[in-house]
């Protein structure tokens, strides 16, 4: 169907010509001589305003008013009030009817009313606000991984390995409900893979093995969690961006989170404007300079302890208590970066106990090269560490854990063929989208979210 993109006529309006422009009905208004309605296609925020002139006796489809109805508008494109484009119509094709029971009427919805239909938010301001700038950050950090030489690597969504531990992960099975077998040995060598098989936590363990040919790569995909969070930031399947880098310790680590949150929140600065704009007026005020404030300032570095200490001596009351050992909650996370450093930092250095098994150990004996980068509003939207490449050790702490290290045969390989140091962090890529945007929900920044008990 020949038409253009609202997206190009705001761009470079050609007044005086004839345009055709298709979208669905967002506002009108009727009087005698002349109707106005207001159309957006989903390239731009803005909707273009149609101008329905039934003074010289031409008439429209009656359909045409209705909020929700699709149309094709051909017309003259036209300068209106403060130089905005609006297009006179001389033809106008009904693409699709939409009846009055249209559940998104013109005046604004919440967020919770939006939630029980994701099937038509999309076509809201914020929806539209949101998965734009979601596909621009996307960009953005594809571009930043692709000028730095490394290479996209996809890791499997099925996997026979448990990556971060217990207790998180889905099955996949083709077997249903029965009670014909004795044990679960018996039950998973008769299903699809012939062994337990689940939705992957996280890249990293294979991509671990691909940066260990290729140098540099990363991951960006979906991971699955199956933990009973029911918080504002959980979702049981979220998108997952993890880079992996050989000869890499954890402070280049660190440096490559903050170059390259940088760059993508600069991208989005510069190429969402107009989204950017309306997350500032609806959302966040303040929001654009705080993300220009972030990118111009280096991140705090803290330590796990120093941090321990900071929260003890806060004086703040802690729905959960602080000692060394515990592992820091929500609370913690936003009294750090918003009471603190207000501004992201970086935790270094986390005990050994509350951290995976892969990660390198420190020469005190207690902790791991551990990172988490904590943002003000969302808390921790990055984790990761250097990984232990020393064979010895790292089997030592999987034999602590109680670990069978026959599963992890191939990890393990890579430190006997070859070991490097390296090391990556996974950003999750909804809590990126929440901080960048300022919506304060993770159901609100994804389409089609999955949490505990809603799979809609
Ligand atoms: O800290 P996590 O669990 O780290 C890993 O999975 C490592 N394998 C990453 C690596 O080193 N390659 O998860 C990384 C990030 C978190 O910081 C968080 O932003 C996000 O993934 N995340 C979630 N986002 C939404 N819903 C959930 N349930 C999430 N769990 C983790």
């Amino acid at each position: 169907m020949k038409h253009t993109d609202l997206k190009e006529i705001f761009a470079k309006p050609a007044f005086g010509e004839d345009v055709t422009v298709c979208g669905w009905v967002r506002t009108s208004r009727d009087s005698k001589n002349v109707a106005f309605l207001e159309l957006n296609d989903g390239t731009s925020l803005k909707h273009m305003q149609i101008v329905l002139d039934k003074a010289e006796g031409k008439e429209f489809p009656a359909e045409a008013l209705k909020l929700g109805t699709s149309l094709k508008v051909s017309g003259q494109l036209v300068e209106g009030r403060n130089g905005v484009p609006e297009i006179n119509a001389k033809e106008i094709t009904v693409l699709g009817n939409c009846p009055a029971e249209y559940p998104l009427q013109k005046k604004r919805h919440t967020l919770e009313f939006l939630r029980t239909m994701p099937h038509l938010r999309g076509r809201t301001n914020t929806f539209n606000a949101v998965l734009r700038v979601r596909s621009v950050l996307a960009e953005a950090i594809h571009q930043y991984f692709q000028d730095r030489n490394y290479v996209y690597v996809n890791t499997p969504l099925i996997t026979g390995s448990d990556c971060e531990g217990a207790g998180e992960m889905f099955q996949v099975t083709t077997i249903g409900y029965s009670d014909q077998y004795k044990n679960a040995e018996e039950y998973y060598a008769d299903d699809f893979f012939g062994q337990r098989a689940g939705l992957s936590v996280s890249g990293q363990l294979e991509g671990e093995m691909a940066a260990m040919a290729m140098g540099k790569i990363y991951t960006f995909g979906p991971s699955f969690r199956a933990e009973n969070s029911n918080t504002p930031k959980h979702l049981a399947e979220f998108w997952h961006m993890e880079p992996e880098i050989a000869f890499a310790e954890l402070p280049d680590i660190i440096e490559i989170a903050e170059d390259m949150l940088k760059h993508v929140i600069g991208t989005v600065l510069e190429k969402c404007p107009q989204e950017m704009a309306f997350f500032d007026q609806h959302f966040e005020n303040g929001l654009i300079d705080r993300l220009k404030e972030l990118i111009s300032h280096e991140f705090g570095t803290v330590t796990y302890t120093e941090a321990i200490r900071l929260l003890k001596e806060s004086g703040e009351e802690f729905v959960y208590p602080v000692e060394w050992g515990v592992d820091l909650q929500t609370e913690h996370e936003r009294y750090i970066s918003e009471k603190v450093f207000k501004k992201a930092v970086f935790v270094t250095d986390y005990p050994k106990e509350i951290k995976s098994f892969y990660m390198k150990q420190n020469a005190d004996g207690k902790t791991v090269a551990a990172v988490d980068l904590l943002v003000p509003g969302v808390g921790e939207i990055i984790g990761g560490s250097e990984r232990e490449a020393d064979y010895d050790k790292l089997v030592a702490a999987m034999k602590e854990r109680g670990m069978n290290l026959d599963q992890y045969s191939d990890y393990l390989d890579l430190r006997r063929f070859g070991s490097v140091p390296h090391g990556g962090f996974g950003l999750g890529f909804e809590r990126l989208v929440m901080y960048v945007t300022g919506v304060s929900n993770i159901r609100d920044v994804i389409l089609f979210p999955r949490t505990v008990g809603n799979i809609r």
